[in-house]
Order: C-alpha cells, then structure tokens, then sequence
C-alpha cells in the first residue's frame, strides 16, 4: 500500500461519488495558474466538509486558512439561506485569488473574506461582538494551531463542530523532538483537545492524493 494505489483509490471513490463540478475544477485551474501551493483539501475532504456543516445545520461557519478558497466553496454550499461565513487569510496574494474563486461560484453575498494575520482578525471578530460560529475549520500556520483552538473556544457555543486540518502530518507527529514547527503544532493541538473538558474529540489518519495526513474533530459539549 503507498502512494500511487492511495491515489489511484481516491480517484476511483471521487468519480463514482462526487460529481463533477465545473467550478471547483475551476477554481483549482485557476489556483495553479496563480502559483497557489497545491495544498487544498482534496474533493472527497470537501464533500466531508459539506456533509458535516449540513449535519450540524450550520448557519455561521467560519475557516481559518482560506488559500485560494476551495474549502470555502463545499463549506459555504453547506449553507441555508441567509448563512455566513467568515474566512481569514494573511497572504493577500491568496485572497485575491480566492475572492475571485468565489464570485466565481456565485458566493459572493455569503463569504467574508477577511486579510491579515488570523491572530488579529480573531480578535477583531471578538471585538465587533461576532456571533458564535456554528462549525470552525482550523487550517492555517501550524504553529498557531493552539492559539487558534483559544480563539476557537472564545468563539463557539454549545453544538459547535471545531475541525482541525493536518494533524498527522506523515507521521511526523509522533517525533517528540521534532525540529518541524508544524509537527510540534500538530502535537501541541492534539494535546489541548485531549485535555479541554469542554470538547468531546477524535482524530483519523488519512491517505490519498494529498499523502498521509488526519484531522480531528471535537464537539463543543460545555461552556
Ligand atoms: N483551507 C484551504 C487551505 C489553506 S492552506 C483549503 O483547503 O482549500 C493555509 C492558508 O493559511 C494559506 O493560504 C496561508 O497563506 C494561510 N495562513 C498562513 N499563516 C496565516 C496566518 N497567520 N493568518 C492567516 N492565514 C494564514
Ligand atoms: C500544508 C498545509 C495544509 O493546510 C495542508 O492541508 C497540507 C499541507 C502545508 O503547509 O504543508
Ligand atoms: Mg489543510
């Protein structure tokens, strides 16, 4: 089992399960033509992602890492009308990608796009008195992971899904010493979700086009 048959698996499940969106595979052209690391969930995570802003009927989503905003499509489709989301991103290059993306897909109305450093457009939403969040999707700077699950929590109410991307990182998150910031970041998350007695939580390894990776899921049960 290794690369090229996780792969080829992940092919064979996304023909026969996700149909064929044209503007996703836009949005993915156009992220590649503007030199966006390839680094997107993959479709079948997307349709995840859908799925469980659906499941928890999702009004107010709001993501951390937007990149050029592929994610923020499936998320944002998952919405009622009338829903909103919030999508932060510091690379300004990325946002303008993503801005466009998500015209592109007729969302312009429900997606905020939000540039600057998460850590102060965080504070900001606090600040503007932001409604707590229905579901938060926690998929920026890994080294932030923790900061990002505080700001999380702050923003949450009972019922809120808290989805963390990127959590097994090859492995990687086994080496106690590892020099990877983004390895210690997976670790450090990992560590506060286990120990936070508001959140009910588990984590999956995941394989496939993207390689070996996880993310965990908690369940916001107490104040
Ligand atoms: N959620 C996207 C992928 C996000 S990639 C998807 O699946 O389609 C991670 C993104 O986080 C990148 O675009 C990167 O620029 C952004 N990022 C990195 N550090 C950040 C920070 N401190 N604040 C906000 N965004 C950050
Ligand atoms: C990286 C970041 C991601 O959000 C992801 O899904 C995969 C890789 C990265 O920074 O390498
Ligand atoms: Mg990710």
């Amino acid at each position: 089992m290794s690369q090229p048959q996780w792969t080829e698996v992940e092919h064979y499940l996304a023909d026969r399960l996700i149909p064929g969106d044209p503007v996703l595979e836009a949005v993915l052209e156009a992220n590649a033509a503007a030199g966006l690391p390839p680094i997107d969930v993959s479709p079948n995570e997307g349709k995840l992602l859908q799925l469980l802003a659906q499941l928890c009927r999702a009004q107010r989503i709001l993501e951390i890492g937007t990149l050029g905003g592929y994610s923020t499509i499936w998320l944002a489709r998952a919405l009622p009308p009338g829903g909103r989301l919030v999508t932060l991103e510091a690379n300004l290059k990325h946002a303008e990608v993503a801005r466009s993306n998500i015209i592109r897909a007729g969302l312009a109305d429900v997606v905020d796009i939000r540039t600057g450093l998460a850590l102060d457009t965080l504070r900001q939403l606090e600040d503007e008195r932001a409604r707590p969040f229905d579901l938060i999707f926690i998929d920026a700077d890994k080294p932030n992971n923790t900061r990002y699950l505080t700001w999380a929590l702050r923003l949450s109410h009972k019922g809120t899904l808290i989805i963390v991307d990127n959590v097994v990182r090859d492995g990687a998150v086994l080496d106690a010493a590892s020099s990877d910031p983004s390895a210690q970041g997976a670790r450090s998350v990992l560590e506060m979700l286990g120990s936070e007695p508001r959140l009910s939580v588990t984590a999956l390894q995941t394989v496939g086009s993207k390689g070996y990776d996880g993310f965990a899921m908690a369940l916001v049960t107490g104040d």
